[in-house]
């Protein structure tokens, strides 16, 4: 008998375009997670009725409407177990979660970050990472814990920077990353390749050790 599919919930914000990554790798019934809802806390996130629309069922919880952030989290709970969700995923959910519900998730609570963590934590990544004149960039799939943008790291992608990038071009280059990365992460997270051991992820997947990424590239020189 094969393994049943790991029941996932995706939590976003906006437009919800790694939640519409994820939901194509789920349309492949062998892939390891089922997308069992998706939720906004904000009910004019774009990314809703796209899901609607794909026959997922949503919910709309609008933080505004609870007194306190305990509240918000305790509903969102029951959403969460009302849908039989197993594992997580926050795809652009711009709300920070306290201790009370990171602790009821510990290791089943995934992000999604664009930048190569633990570099560039928090906002405006893209605009950090330029000024700093660092010549990689990507994105990191990680379990949540606490402190924002920390976690065992399941699964990074790395992206050259390029002369000319703005904050924009290199947003645009990382994210089209994010949307291989976040669904690889988690079809190892639900298989059970990815497994949490002390604060760090141990692997039970091939890596492909001659894979470098050179930036600028070994040939680049201008003559
Ligand atoms: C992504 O860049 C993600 O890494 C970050 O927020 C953005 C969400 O974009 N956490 P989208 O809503 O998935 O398009």
């Amino acid at each position: 008998m094969s393994t049943p599919r790991k029941r996932a919930a995706i939590l976003i914000s906006g437009r919800g375009s790694n939640m519409m990554s994820l939901v194509a790798a789920a349309r492949d019934p062998a892939w390891p997670a089922e997308i069992a809802v998706v939720i906004a806390n904000r009910p004019e996130a774009a990314g809703l009725p796209w899901a609607a629309a794909q026959g997922i069922a949503t919910l709309a919880l609008d933080h505004k409407a609870f007194a306190t952030r305990a509240a918000f989290e305790d509903r969102l709970h029951a959403a969460l177990l009302h849908a039989g969700v197993e594992i997580v995923c926050l795809a652009g959910f711009m709300r920070m979660l306290t201790k009370g519900f990171v602790d009821r998730w510990r290791d089943r609570l995934v992000n999604i970050h664009p930048s190569l963590l633990p570099a560039f934590p928090g906002l405006d990544t893209h605009e950090r990472a330029l000024r700093e004149g660092v010549k990689i960039a990507g994105c990191t799939v990680h379990l949540v814990r606490l402190e924002m943008d920390t976690g065992p790291i399941i699964a990074q992608a790395a992206v050259p920077v390029v002369p000319g990038d703005t904050p924009e071009t290199l947003g645009r280059r990382v994210l089209a990353a994010e949307h291989r990365l976040y669904p690889h992460a988690l079809a190892l997270l639900a298989s059970g390749r990815a497994r949490v051991s002390g604060e760090t992820i141990q692997l039970l997947q091939s890596v492909n050790q001659d894979d470098a990424l050179f930036s600028p590239s070994l040939e680049s020189v201008v003559t």
